[in-house]
């Protein structure tokens, strides 16, 4: 019998089918020919493309379509400011960003400040907007062009889109979101209202919108996709990845209520070491003479599945590494080993761009000629 599993933008639980997903929402996987079309663009590939991380889309050719025709098109993601960030908050980020440098596009960053507050029973206005700020440094620190990039948070860029959100509100009813989000009665009416913040951003730019996020988010789009052309809007494409598992097991996601699911990206070296060595699901054996005998499963190994997906880019030493711990020639442990030294290294490097990123603030806010450009439209 397949395993339960459960994927809203609010949780994940369970061994999450992906095929099954992408079957469920109305996804297309992303084939070879549209990885060699992109790539025919790019010059290079990145690893979360070559690897599939990022492995189902909506509209993606189409939106390569606008790009050929010299029409563009523009990038959307976002962040719910609910906490501190980890690794895997941070990768559709990182994939944000080269589509940017690639593509030389515009890309608008929503802060869903009102969303975590409304969503968290135990969360502050005051503390969502704390982290706000402190998600915001590692998104800068990610390096986004400055006057391409637009950060913005919902309790403040509101004012500009007041009345095409209300036009999209209007567009949704209760019984939709009750279906696409599992609201019930007792839900509280600033949640049901959200979608449609969620949505606006899609309508930014009278172009292509590509969203690229995990797969979690895709119930918004769903709702976008119906609605966007009454509107006179695209339907917004999106580029979607997998979750980046949990330390644990690579069932769920990492989880900001259970810390030793996730590195964190303030983690300092020693944590770093301690929670790999401590918490990292192995597919190893459990003895030493097992392991050289029977060898490892680098599927169901998270360091493996976290350099392989994301840390080791280089595609002969990841092999390598896959027919050393398969053949039992490597160990568990040095497996590990690998692992935390691209942590530190990656990690390191974030945490002095993040320092640099205090003085940024305001230029992606509000000084950057993209984030001028839009305090200045009003949106109907
Ligand atoms: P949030 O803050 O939950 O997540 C931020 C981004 O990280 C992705 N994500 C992951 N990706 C890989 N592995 C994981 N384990 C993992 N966990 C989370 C999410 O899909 C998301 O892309 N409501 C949104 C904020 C938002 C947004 C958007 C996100 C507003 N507009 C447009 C994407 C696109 C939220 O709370 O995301």
């Amino acid at each position: 019998m397949a395993e339960e599993f459960k994927v809203t933008p609010w949780e994940v639980e369970g061994k999450v089918d992906y095929l099954k997903l992408v079957k469920d929402f109305g996804l297309k996987l992303i084939d070879d020919n549209l990885i060699k079309r992109i790539q025919q663009i790019t010059g290079e590939l990145n690893v979360m493309l070559r690897r599939k991380f990022f492995f189902a889309h909506r509209d993606l050719d189409l939106t390569l379509n606008d790009y050929e025709k010299g029409q563009g098109f523009f990038l959307y993601t976002g962040r719910g400011p609910s906490g501190p960030m980890h690794i895997g908050h941070l990768i559709p980020f990182h994939f944000t960003k080269w589509l940017q440098d690639k593509f030389k596009v515009n890309v608008y960053i929503e802060i869903t400040d009102d969303e975590k507050f409304l969503e968290k029973d135990n969360l502050s206005y005051e503390e969502v907007q704390k982290w706000a700020y402190e998600n915001v440094l590692d998104i800068i620190a990610v390096g986004f062009d400055p006057n391409k990039t637009f950060i913005f948070y919902d309790s403040e860029y509101i004012k500009n889109v007041y009345p095409l959100l209300i036009k999209i509100a209007k567009k949704i009813n209760f019984s939709l979101v009750k279906a696409v989000f599992g609201f019930k009665e007792s839900t509280n009416i600033g949640m049901i209202f959200f979608p449609s913040l969620q949505i606006v951003p899609t309508f930014f730019e009278k172009k292509r919108c590509l969203i690229p996020a995990s797969i979690d988010q895709d119930p918004y789009w769903r709702i976008q996709r119906d609605l966007a052309e009454s509107l006179g809007y695209y339907k917004a494409a999106m580029i979607s990845c997998k979750f980046f598992p949990p330390l644990t097991g690579i069932t769920g996601k990492m989880s900001s209520s259970k810390p030793e699911t996730a590195i964190w990206l303030t983690d300092s070296e020693e944590q770093i070491k301690r929670k790999v060595f401590r918490y990292a699901f192995s597919g190893g054996q459990p003895t030493v003479e097992l392991h050289r005998k029977y060898g490892g499963n680098p599927e169901i190994d998270v360091c493996f599945q976290w350099l392989y997906n994301f840390f080791e880019e280089n595609d002969e030493k990841i092999k390598k590494i896959e027919e050393d711990y398969r053949s039992g020639k490597m160990l568990s442990g040095e497996l590990k080993q690998i692992l935390i030294e691209k942590l530190i290294e990656f990690l390191n490097k974030h945490k002095e761009r993040r320092e640099r990123a205090k003085d940024l603030v305001h230029v992606y806010k509000y000084e950057g000629d993209l984030a001028k450009e839009m305090w200045n439209k009003i949106y109907l």
